[in-house]
């Protein structure tokens, strides 16, 4: 990477401030993510990494800035964002109505250039097998389906429109081990496959350790630590000693 070309850089937060009522939920954030990388965010619970994501999507209101290659993101430009990316929400969020394709195929079916209900079955399909499913369980409702599956037709929502960053919020929270593998190296193979750029949310440092390339330890909001991933479990630093431990 030529570091110093700015559009090198997708993601870059300045001075994250987010605050409910005097409760300070965000101090200071300071995050830039390049082209191609994937940086994981990591920490206890309540610290703020939901949060964090629902900044950069523009679903809660912050001080500071938050530009996406290079642009500042505001109010009236945040499709440049949306349009761009995708996204898995912490517990997969299905939309517990729609089937599998239409879960699958909602973002390409509600937006400027609309596909019709034939191509966008037929896409669904094809996502379906970028996660390693089955096409046939594409009338299925996401009730029918397991938990490791319910996680890959996110999967396949989040990539359905070819974007340049993921965002991922806790993948593999509350499935068992070897699902949880299945879905990281799922995500490893399509983050690589596609060479997009990636934030990972996860308090669970294994996951972090196999997908991300940098990692950001979040703890009251603050950044604690910041470094490449194979450093982290030697770091002398204490907090983040004490996480890794604690996670074992
Ligand atoms: N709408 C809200 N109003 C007030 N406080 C909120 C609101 N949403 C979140 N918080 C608080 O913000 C803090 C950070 O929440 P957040 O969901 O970002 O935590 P997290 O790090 O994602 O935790 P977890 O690992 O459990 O998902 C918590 O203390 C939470 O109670
Ligand atoms: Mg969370």
């Amino acid at each position: 990477m030529n570091k110093n070309n700015p559009h090198e850089i997708v993601l870059e937060i300045k001075n994250l401030f987010k605050k409910f009522e005097n409760k300070i939920i965000l101090n200071d954030l300071n995050i830039k993510i390049s082209k191609g990388k994937s940086i994981g965010v990591m920490g206890p619970s309540g610290t703020g990494k939901s949060i964090l994501l629902k900044c950069i999507l523009g679903l809660t209101d912050y001080n500071g800035q938050i530009l996406y290659n290079g642009k500042l993101l505001e109010r009236k430009n945040r499709e440049i964002l949306y349009n761009n990316s995708g996204m898995l929400f912490q517990g997969g969020a299905l939309f517990d109505s729609l089937n599998v394709w239409q879960n699958i195929s909602f973002k390409i079916m509600n937006n400027s250039s609309a596909h019709s209900k034939k191509d966008s079955i037929l896409i669904a399909k094809k996502m379906l097998n970028e996660v390693e499913l089955g096409a046939e369980i594409f009338q299925n409702m996401p009730s029918e389906l397991s938990g490791g599956m319910q996680k890959r037709v996110a999967l396949a929502r989040a990539i359905v429109n070819k974007p340049n960053i993921l965002f991922f919020d806790e993948p593999t929270t509350g499935l068992d081990p070897l699902t949880t593998k299945a879905i990281n190296e799922l995500i490893i193979n399509l983050i690589n496959k596609k060479n997009v750029t990636s934030l990972i949310i996860s308090h669970d440092p294994l996951s972090i350790q196999k997908i991300c390339d940098e990692v950001i330890f979040l703890t009251d909001g603050k950044i604690e630590w910041h470094g490449n991933v194979k450093e982290m479990s030697n770091s002398k630093h204490k907090m983040l000693k004490d996480y890794l431990n604690s996670n074992k």
